[in-house]
């Protein structure tokens, strides 16, 4: 019965690590998925992490019973503190409801099917480009998805005049997906004055905010400069939706934890919300795993651990940065035409190359590095030791 089906692609950014793990070659370098690599290109678990598993281990009070469909109520209470501050107004005034969720993804797609059951407007715009399971999450969710204008490929950086355009162009109570921090694939990101002005004219226009906070801490190198475009439209009293995950930020990436919150504009107004949030995610899933939340809430609620997490996340953002500065220093002393100093501007995770898609696939022959083809390269895959070889790639595919 299944004989005509047709085979699929693969994902766009998970297939890389496929491809990658078929290729013999012990030059292979994988800078295609976004996960953070030590200097000797090893994954790593945080030792504070450790410490809290070591923790839930030895309590005997740790069950495995069904979690709340909701998940983990601590875990809830300290994910809302962390992206909205611990003195959010919208926290002591309880509009908040949050619900632990499978990562990013899943926060995003528990939010949008609420959206898509009980909110007015199912347009949902997305920035040009975006991360690519952003349109598929949305579509799927049975929301209809629009682009508004994001990143300008003249000038590396952000498009902000074509981003009011197409925002101010948008229908009334339309949905707008906003990358909190180290936009992917870009790592372009607004200033502090613009996300201000988009503030101005999304409220005065009615469009709701859905913030996809992937890489809080890992930006900046601090969790609260990194979460101020969330902040700053939580202050002005308004509605918003926040996926949260905690892939990247404790390293948590197989545990798939991470939050959807929505603020409302009362706490009764929350509890209903809530009591919805939990018609989506039944027939979904039933209820959370525990294991991932419980970490995160262990180091979320001891100041020791959670001041230890601080220096290590710091750490992982500040090896991404130096990995920026050595790679732009080296194509600079091999004379490589172009202009690279967006190596240096953009943030997070991700450089956006400007490399096209049959330089990336040239680069992949030869050289075996693995990247997505729209010449999106993981900083965080990236050493010290890899920095020459990504050079004399990158050198060869644009002088060829
Ligand atoms: C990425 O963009 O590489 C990450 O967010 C991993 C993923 O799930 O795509």
């Amino acid at each position: 019965v299944f004989g005509a089906i047709v085979r699929a692609p693969e994902d766009p950014i998970l297939g890389v690590t496929v491809a990658y793990n078929k290729d013999p070659s012990p030059n292979k370098l994988n800078l295609g998925v976004g996960a953070y690599r030590t200097e000797e290109g090893k994954p790593v678990v945080l030792s504070v992490v450790r410490k809290a598993e070591q923790l839930l281990v030895n309590d005997q009070s740790q069950i495995k019973e069904y979690l709340p469909i909701v998940g983990l109520a601590d875990f809830n209470k300290l994910s809302a503190k962390l992206i909205f501050g611990a003195d959010s107004p919208a926290i002591q005034q309880n509009r908040v409801v949050t619900v632990q969720c499978l990562s990013g993804t899943g926060s995003l797609r528990v939010g949008a099917e609420f959206l898509a059951r009980h909110y007015h407007e199912l347009t949902i715009y997305i920035p040009q480009p975006t991360w690519g399971n952003h349109p598929k999450i949305f579509t799927l969710a049975g929301l209809s998805v629009k682009t508004y204008r994001y990143y300008d490929p003249a000038t590396r950086g952000l498009n902000f005049q074509g981003l009011l355009e197409d925002l101010g162009a948008a229908p009334s109570g339309a949905i707008v997906l906003l990358h909190a921090c180290a936009h992917n694939p870009t790592g372009v990101d607004p200033t502090l004055e613009q996300w201000e002005q988009i503030r101005q004219l999304m409220r005065s226009k009615g469009l709701l905010p859905f913030f996809d906070s992937a890489y809080q801490g890992f930006a900046s190198g601090s969790l609260d400069a990194d979460a101020q475009s969330v902040r700053t439209f939580v202050a002005d009293g308004g509605e918003c939706l926040v996926a949260q995950s905690y892939a990247k930020n404790m390293g948590l990436y197989g545990e798939r934890v991470g939050a959807l919150s929505i603020v409302c504009k009362t706490e009764d107004v929350a509890s209903r919300v809530e009591s919805q949030l939990k018609l989506v995610i039944r027939p979904m899933y039933s209820n959370p795993p525990i294991h991932g939340a419980s970490i995160v809430a262990t180091i979320l609620k001891d100041s020791n651990m959670y001041n230890e997490w601080t220096v290590e996340l710091k750490a992982m953002a500040d090896r991404i940065i130096s990995m920026r500065q050595q790679l732009y220093d080296a194509l600079s002393a091999k004379g490589t035409p172009g202009d690279w100093s967006h190596i240096i501007k953009q943030i997070g995770m991700f450089t956006f190359t400007g490399l096209n898609s049959e330089q990336v696939a040239f680069m992949t022959k030869e050289y075996h590095i693995y990247m997505t083809s729209d010449g999106r390269i993981s900083m965080a895959g990236l050493s010290s030791k890899t920095v020459p070889h990504l050079t004399d790639a990158i050198h060869a595919a644009v002088t060829r």
